[in-house]
């Protein structure tokens, strides 16, 4: 009999991305890693293999001195610091009300705090069905359930109907509706909401706030954005002026906009028309942070202040985020385009790390093409099945010839 204690039955277990990508990294010892072709990584990486860094962020925090970074961080996170990441979040599209911010190790912390405690024992996180997998997880580590809407209809657009459907169902059954949203550039998809879709979602989540039983929760993840076009967050001015029982929270990290990937560090956003609303989510997710992982990254906020308050290295890193937005931008063009010449489906793609196809055998397609040594991650296991192709971990070189491969390892399998 295992000494864990009871409600950790069931947790564990293999986590897909990571064995595929040992599997990866095993035959690339086996064989040398320009030899083999490595999607897996949810890491944007150069032409070697090596992440790409930015330039700025790097100059900057070689300027902080060691003993300033060294030392522990205020648990919210610094005044400075807040403005920065509500700045990077929002730029010049940031909402009309209140809005407040707790520091978190990257997005993921956020999206812990936000589920832990906007959420009771047993209610459920509803989000659409080709998700991040840790979403599920922090779920389960929190004694929440979770629920999926289909993310596509039929003309491959956002699905607002099942969206909607959905919404209403947990309106029903639960006081707090809670949804998360991973866009714009999904993972992992690729795909951004569009307006008229955000209007739509938004005029039902208004709606539920106004009916006299439930508050509504929408939480944005928003870990890929600077790699969506800076005019995405446009949407951002929908949740002017929110019913008071509407709260925006807002997973920011600096871990894919900054590269800071292993600094771990984040804000959670709170938008809301009530000053008070935003005092106890403060309070709240601070004490939270304080019974879990206490401070974050002290470095991680300097960098993040001093970019942010010097306008002409604030530009220049914008400037290299701009530039390494586009370069992936064309990985993904190249993909796309020949994945049209080769008659392989795609989820619909607009801008990010990945490109899913959609294949109910995503298992056996998988296997079949680390036969050819292309090592991609088969995520799903029923409607939402499909390969996730982490383009950021591609170079050009690879990606060439790539969507073909797909198609006939899909014609192998059957499919
Ligand atoms: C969809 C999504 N959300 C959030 C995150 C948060 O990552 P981190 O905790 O490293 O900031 C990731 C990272 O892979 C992600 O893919």
């Amino acid at each position: 009999m295992s000494v864990l204690a009871k409600h950790t039955q069931g947790k564990g277990g293999p986590d897909k991305i990571f064995r595929i990508s040992g599997m990866a990294k095993a035959r690339a010892a086996e064989v040398g890693k320009e030899n083999i072709v490595n999607a897996t990584t949810g890491a944007f990486l150069d032409a070697d293999g090596q992440l790409i860094t930015l330039k700025t962020v790097e100059d900057t925090v070689k300027t902080i001195p060691f003993r300033d970074s060294a030392e522990y961080a205020s648990i919210e996170g610094t005044p400075g610091f807040i403005e920065a990441a509500i700045d990077a979040a929002f730029r010049e599209y940031r909402p009309n009300g209140y809005i407040g911010g707790v520091a978190t190790p990257g997005g993921t912390g956020g999206l812990h705090h936000a589920i832990y405690n906007y959420l009771d024992d047993g209610d459920t996180v509803l989000t659409m069905d080709r998700y991040w997998a840790a979403y599920k997880s922090i779920a389960r580590e929190t004694g929440r359930n979770f629920d999926t809407f289909v993310t596509f209809d039929e003309n491959g657009r956002f699905n607002v109907q099942g969206c909607i459907a959905k919404l209403r169902e947990y309106a029903e059954k639960q006081t707090n509706v809670f949804m998360i949203l991973n866009t714009p550039a999904n993972n992992p998809t690729g795909y951004n909401v569009k307006q008229d879709e955000w209007e739509a979602v938004v005029a039902e989540l208004r709606a539920i706030a106004n009916n006299g039983r439930n508050n509504v929760v929408l939480l944005l993840d928003i870990a890929y954005i600077d790699f969506a076009a800076p005019e995405a967050r446009q949407f951002f001015t929908l949740f002017n002026d929110l019913p008071e029982n509407f709260l925006l929270l807002v997973a920011y990290t600096m871990s894919k906009s900054y590269a800071m990937y292993g600094y771990r560090l984040g804000c959670l956003l709170c938008v809301s028309s009530s000053q008070e609303e935003v005092d106890s989510f403060v309070a709240i997710n601070k004490f939270s942070s304080r019974a879990t992982w206490s401070n974050c990254s002290k470095l991680g906020m300097l960098v993040m202040e001093k970019i942010n308050k010097d306008p002409e290295l604030k530009a220049a890193f914008r400037a290299e985020q701009e530039e390494l937005r586009l370069s992936l931008l064309n990985r993904a063009e190249v993909f796309i385009k020949e994945a049209q010449e080769a008659g392989l489906k795609t989820c619909p793609f607009d801008s990010g790390f990945f490109v899913t196809v959609p294949t109910v055998k995503a298992e056996e397609v998988a296997a079949e093409l680390r036969k050819s040594d292309i090592f991609m991650v088969p995520l799903g296991d029923g409607a939402n099945a499909g390969i996730r192709v982490a383009l950021c971990a591609l170079p050009e070189e690879k990606i060439v010839g790539m969507a073909a491969k797909i198609k006939e390892a899909l014609d192998a399998v059957g499919e």
